[in-house]
């Protein structure tokens, strides 16, 4: 794991921007696993602001979510559909007809998650996977004790999951139970990916994800097993890792090692 980290959130942000740049100008066809969740907006601001700014295209990206909450049609105001309308797809020249979300509110779920993991393989698999993290560890809607070797389909969110999206929804009885996720072995067949994490609330998940053994207990340990996995890093997120010395050697400020 290359672990990147950055002195505070707005420049973990922009490393995470740079990479993202550097994939999608490198390869303007390239396939883009893309994520949710607070972590990623000021990630999606500042991804539009370079496409206004500096001429950075997405119209030759494909890209794919990793999940949907079910019950939730894409009008709805908290799908994670509409999530991407506004904080992404709207602000940059997406052709919208090449990104793709599980269909949350499809009358056979089980089925609308085999067809997910068809298009992605259709596609030609992920090129650079997004992924944030839950307090739990989680990561899609991958909750601990998911199956390393999982695709997509349908998960059952644990109550400190669904407390922690509750501020999204009017109520805790209305925040979603279920979800169609694409699975652990979807994510680690992505060429790359790369995790963001920032705040004290993610130091423990962190590192079990980076240092703890690889379990399902923690499905971001999967993480592991990725050849090429970036985790980029604010001090906050960082703050219990034990190997952190180490972690500034190779990448002194969250930087490219001399090796890069
Ligand atoms: C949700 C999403 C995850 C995300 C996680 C963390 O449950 N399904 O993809 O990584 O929350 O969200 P946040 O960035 O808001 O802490």
């Amino acid at each position: 794991m290359k672990v990147l980290i950055l002195p505070d959130e707005q420049a973990a942000i922009q490393r995470a921007a740079d990479i993202v740049a550097r994939t999608v100008s490198g390869n303007p066809g390239s396939v883009l696993g893309l994520a949710t969740g607070g972590t990623m907006l000021p990630l999606y601001e500042a991804l539009a602001q370079r496409h206004r700014d500096d001429g950075l295209s997405f119209a030759g990206t494909t890209s794919f979510n990793l999940d949907e909450y079910i019950g939730l049609a894409p009008d709805h105001p908290c799908s994670y559909h509409q999530y991407m309308q506004k904080a992404f797809f709207r602000h940059v020249d997406i052709d919208p007809a090449r990104t793709h979300l599980p269909k949350g509110d499809a009358a056979d779920p089980r089925a609308a998650s085999e067809d997910y993991e068809t298009l992605i393989e259709q596609a030609g698999g992920i090129d650079l996977q997004l992924l944030g993290i839950g307090r739990n560890g989680h990561i899609g809607f991958n909750e601990p004790t998911a199956s390393l070797g999982s695709r997509t389909r349908i998960k059952t969110l644990t109550t400190s999951t669904r407390r922690a999206n509750q501020k999204y929804f009017e109520s805790f009885e209305e925040t979603p139970r279920y979800a169609i996720t694409t699975g652990v072995a979807t994510i680690l067949a992505s060429r790359k990916c790369l995790l963001i994490a920032t705040g004290a609330a993610k130091a423990r998940a962190v590192a079990d994800m980076i240092e703890g053994p690889l379990s399902a207990a923690c499905p971001a340990s999967a993480l592991q097993l990725h050849a090429r996995a970036t985790i980029v890093l604010d001090k906050a997120a960082a703050s219990e890792l034990a190997l952190t010395e180490y972690y500034e050697t190779v990448h002194p400020g969250g930087q490219d090692s001399v090796f890069d």
